[in-house]
C-alpha cells in the first residue's frame, strides 16, 4: 500500500517548514552514486530525530545502522560543541560514505562511526563500561532489534530515551504470522519492551514518502 498524496504532503512539510538544507542533499547525493539503498529516514523525521534529542538536552547518542549518515547528521546537529554521537555499521561501503558525509556536514569532531555486527559493539561497549547515553536511535536488521534495545537499556540512565524505527511495517505488524523476519523481530522487540519494567513505551504509525510506517518511543524511568 502505498499512497501518492502521503509523499505530495511530505514534499510539502518540507517546504513549508524545513529551511532549504543542501548539506543533508548532498550527503543524499552522494550515498545515491555511490549506490547506497535510499532508505533513510524523510527530512521530517530525521527533524524530529533532532528535536527528540534536543528536547532530551542529550550529550551522548547511540545510534545503531549508519548507512550513508542521513540520520546521523540530524542527530549530531542535536548535541553541543562536546558532545558525543556512536553510530554502529555493519557495511564497511556505507561506513566509508558516511565518514565523507559526515566530515563534509562539519561534524566529524563529534561522530565516531564504529565498523562491525551492532551485537557485538554493543557487547564490547558494555564490558567497556560506556557512560550511559541519553538517547539511542535503533534503525538496523530489525531481526535484531531485541538485542539492540536490551543492550540500549543496559546502557541507558533515567532519562534516556530510545526511538525504534520502523517498527509497523506496511501494518504486517499485526499479523502473529507473518513469515517475514522483519516483522518477527519487530513482535519479538514489543514484547521485550512491554516486559522491560525499567522503561514506559509507546508506538506511532505513520505514513509519508517512506510509506506506511511507524516508530516506537520509550523513556527509561529508572
Ligand atoms: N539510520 C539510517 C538508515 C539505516 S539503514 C538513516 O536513516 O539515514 C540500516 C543500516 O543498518 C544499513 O546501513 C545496514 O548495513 C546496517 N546494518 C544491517 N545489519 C547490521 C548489523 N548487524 N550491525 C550493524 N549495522 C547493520
Ligand atoms: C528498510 C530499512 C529501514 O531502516 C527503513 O527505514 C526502510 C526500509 C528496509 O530494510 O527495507
Ligand atoms: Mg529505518
Amino acid at each position: 500500500m502505498a499512497d501518492r498524496r502521503w509523499a505530495e504532503v511530505d514534499a510539502y512539510i518540507g517546504q513549508a517548514l524545513l529551511a532549504p538544507d543542501p548539506v543533508l542533499e548532498a550527503a543524499l547525493r552522494s550515498s545515491d552514486e555511490a549506490g547506497l539503498p535510499p532508505i533513510n529516514v524523510a527530512p521530517n523525521q530525521g527533524k524530529l530525530l533532532m528535536l527528540l534529542a534536543q528536547i532530551r538536552g542529550a550529550r551522548r547518542i547511540l545510534e545503531v545502522g549508519t548507512l550513508g549518515g542521513y540520520s546521523t547528521i540530524w542527530l549530531a546537529r542535536s548535541l553541543p560543541a562536546d558532545g558525543r554521537l556512536l553510530s554502529l555499521e555493519i557495511d564497511p561501503h556505507h561506513a566509508e560514505v558516511a565518514r565523507a558525509n559526515v566530515a563534509a556536514a562539519g561534524l566529524a569532531d563529534r561522530v565516531e562511526i564504529i565498523l562491525g555486527p551492532a551485537v557485538e559493539t554493543l557487547a564490547r561497549l558494555g564490558e567497556e563500561g560506556t557512560e550511559p547515553f541519553d538517547f539511542v536511535f535503533i534503525d538496523a536488521d530489525k531481526q535484531s532489534n531485541a538485542d539492540y534495545f536490551r543492550a540500549a537499556v543496559r546502557m541507558s540512565r533515567p532519562g534516556t530515551v530510545i526511538v525504534v524505527d520502523n517498527v509497523v511495517r506496511n501494518g504486517a505488524v499485526a499479523d502473529a504470522a507473518s513469515s517475514d523476519q522483519s516483522v518477527q523481530g519487530v513482535r519479538r522487540l514489543n514484547e521485550v519492551m512491554a516486559a522491560e519494567t525499567r522503561v514506559s513505551v509507546t508506538a506511532v504509525q505513520t505514513v509519508g514518502v517512506k510509506g506506511y510506517d511507524g516508530f516506537a518511543l520509550a523513556l527509561v524511568e529508572s
